[in-house]
């Protein structure tokens, strides 16, 4: 009897955890354990043996069973000094606000245009970023042989063999959506479509990907006086600035007659981006009259309806209402320039709330 308690008093000082000490139990004074087993053969002895071995088996079987416990709670405290001593935590410190990530300004910028034009009365259209290139230019007026094609400087998506659907290209503007909404919807229509387009075209204003917003208003009586005023609003509301000065160039484009390009004053001094000063001025959108043409393409009748479209660059306008000189720094993931021109993810751009605090 000696030696089995020399045994298992060892075997529980050895344990190293909970399940360690579970076995010995069980090999000990489980039903099946060796003291148990010890217990049985007390059937077999005299009275005499019986007096004194029944209670030395049963004092042996508690002295086992409080070693097993005394280890258990030993281990359970050996464990919570190792968490309390590596998951420090000074609570005296100061607290420190991390913002954990933040909005876009290309993200932000749009929110606050489509609150603009909500106002307005547009609603959101969208499109795709793979394109026919029927959507992307011959439904626009743009024939096969129309030098602008060669000018956007497109990207081509090579057709897999075998594939006979039509040429596809990465929309080179947001114009499709025009001829797509038209179709879905007729007329009268009054949408915007902000998105991603595509040239290949890389310095510090251009990025071959980057962000238009295009407009679209057809009714029965829509004129270019219409859409001067819809452009200037929008301006004024959107940067949220006085002395903002627009300049409206007489220009061509395939889909609209007239046309105008908007370009708005500002100064690169200094390598910042000022707005409303300097003697520079930068191309915001084109716009005019919707070409006939074009009503035609997305059956509507031009006979009956008119109206005007424009097409913004949204990173442009980013770039011009929050100083930020390079455009190329806005699609180079860089922690710290998403923190210093990201915005916080609850300030949600309304014409009630404001459009930037
Ligand atoms: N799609 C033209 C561009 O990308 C902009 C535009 C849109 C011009 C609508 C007129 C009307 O340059």
């Amino acid at each position: 009897m000696d030696d089995l308690r020399q045994k298992y008093i060892d075997a529980v000082a050895a344990a190293s955890d909970e399940t360690a000490l579970e076995d010995i139990r069980v090999q000990a004074v489980g039903k099946k354990g060796e003291v148990a087993l010890k217990m049985r053969e007390l059937g077999k002895m005299t009275p005499e043996e019986r007096q004194i071995a029944g209670p030395k088996l049963n004092a042996l079987k508690d002295e086992i069973n409080s070693a097993i416990s005394a280890k258990k709670s030993a281990l359970a405290d050996a464990a919570l000094d190792e968490r309390l001593r590596t998951e420090w935590l000074d609570v005296t410190l100061p607290g420190r606000p991390q913002r954990q990530g933040t909005i876009h300004p290309i993200s932000q910028v749009t929110e606050e245009i489509s609150a603009i034009f909500g106002d307005m009365g547009f609603s959101v259209a969208e499109g795709p970023q793979v394109e026919s290139d029927w959507y992307n230019f011959d439904a626009l007026n743009i024939p096969a042989e129309h030098p602008t094609r060669t000018e956007m400087d497109t990207f081509y998506m090579t057709m897999p063999d075998g594939d006979n659907r039509p040429p596809h290209v990465l929309r080179t503007h947001t114009s499709p959506v025009q001829i797509r909404a038209m179709e879905m919807q007729g007329a009268p229509i009054r949408v915007i479509a902000p998105g991603r387009v595509y040239r290949a075209d890389y310095d510090q204003t251009h990025t071959p990907m980057f962000h238009q917003l295009e407009g679209l208003a057809i009714d029965k009586d829509i004129s270019m006086a219409n859409l001067k005023w819809v452009l200037e609003e929008f301006c004024r509301a959107f940067f949220e600035l006085d002395g903002i000065e627009l300049r409206f160039r007489a220009s061509h484009f395939p889909f609209t007659e007239p046309s105008a390009e908007v370009d708005i004053r500002c100064s690169w001094a200094g390598g910042t981006l000022k707005l409303g000063e300097g003697d520079d001025w930068m191309e915001i959108l084109g716009s005019g009259m919707v070409h006939p043409h074009v009503l035609k393409s997305a059956g509507v009748d031009p006979d009956e309806w008119q109206g005007f479209a424009f097409g913004m660059g949204i990173d442009r306008l980013a770039m011009l209402k929050y100083g930020i000189p390079d455009l190329r720094a806005f699609f180079d993931s860089d922690l710290r320039w998403l923190r210093h021109y990201g915005f916080a993810a609850l300030d949600v751009p309304t014409m009630r709330g404001g459009l930037s605090r």
